[in-house]
């Protein structure tokens, strides 16, 4: 299941108010934005694999959508499952508690960039490929490369000599190995470089149809970003320009996370 410092970074219950400020905010926003544009229709049965607390199946449920939460964190299913027309059990991503193609859509926002094996990540993926009907589709969150490079230079987290190791480690090989749950940073990750979804989809028998930059280089504007989400209009101008520079190939590695959406073979 999970390495120790992940289920103790995720049992202390982040993850119940992470997406209502900031650059979590943004995340939650353009998330959302893409997911109302691609997934099918309301109602359609939607398996959310590392699904936390049901910060995005609440909202699906809401809007229509039969939603079940898959996550490995107790306290999250607990939390899910309190929400209105969410259902959520225990489990893992590379090994689904759902049947074969029982599923419209499957959401991975969450469980690749803890999968520091590659071996894992493509059965995750393979998984997912599994449960999706024909014509499904499988929506992925990864996070990039570069990000815990540029969040350190807006969050000054350089002064601490601890970082910049973590950040060469990263570049080095994707893996921020974060053992030290005194630091307040993010906890052990992968950090995917946007070019390994290429390969990683097709492996698992799935066909990329995209990767979308969900926050884009704005992510990187640090406290100007709290007075944009604060004003309706800048909100807006903001989501708008994100979207359409959001497959941009020469911008993905700027965004903190990327969307890949994935269909099985044969889908239109
Ligand atoms: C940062 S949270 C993201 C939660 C939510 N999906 C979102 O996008 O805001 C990552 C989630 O992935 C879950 N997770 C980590 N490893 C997993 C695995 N192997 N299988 C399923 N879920 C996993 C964690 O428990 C946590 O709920």
């Amino acid at each position: 299941m999970l390495s120790a410092e992940i289920m103790d970074y995720y049992r202390l219950g982040g993850e119940r108010v992470r997406l209502t400020s900031g650059n979590a905010r943004l995340e939650f926003l353009r998330t959302w934005d893409v997911l109302r544009r691609v997934l099918p229709p309301a109602p359609a049965d939607v398996l959310d694999v590392g699904g936390a607390t049901g910060v995005y199946a609440g909202p699906l449920a809401e809007a229509g959508y039969r939603v079940r939460v898959v996550d490995p964190v107790p306290e999250h299913v607990a939390a899910a499952a309190t929400r209105p027309g969410v259902t959520a059990v225990l489990g893992d991503a590379r090994s689904l508690p759902a049947a074969d193609h029982t599923a419209d859509a499957v959401l991975l926002l969450g469980p690749l960039y803890h999968l520091p094996e590659r071996a894992d990540r493509v059965a995750a993926w393979r998984e997912a490929a599994r449960v999706v009907r024909p014509g499904g589709l499988v929506v992925a969150a990864t996070i990039s490369r570069f990000a815990s490079l540029f969040d350190g230079f807006v969050k000054g987290f350089y002064r601490d000599p601890r970082y910049r190791p973590l950040v060469e480690g990263a570049l080095d090989d994707g893996v921020h190995r974060n053992t030290d749950m005194t630091t307040g940073w993010f906890t052990s990750a992968y950090f995917h470089h946007p070019d390994e979804l290429v390969s990683e989809v097709p492996e698992a028998g799935l066909v990329l149809r995209q990767r979308v930059a969900v926050e884009g280089p704005v992510w990187l504007t640090g406290p100007r970003l709290e007075q944009i989400l604060a004003d309706p209009e800048q909100t807006t101008l903001m989501l708008d320009m994100l979207r359409a520079t959001e497959t941009e190939p020469s911008l993905l590695g700027a965004s903190s996370h990327l969307l890949t959406v994935a269909t099985t073979a044969g889908a239109g």
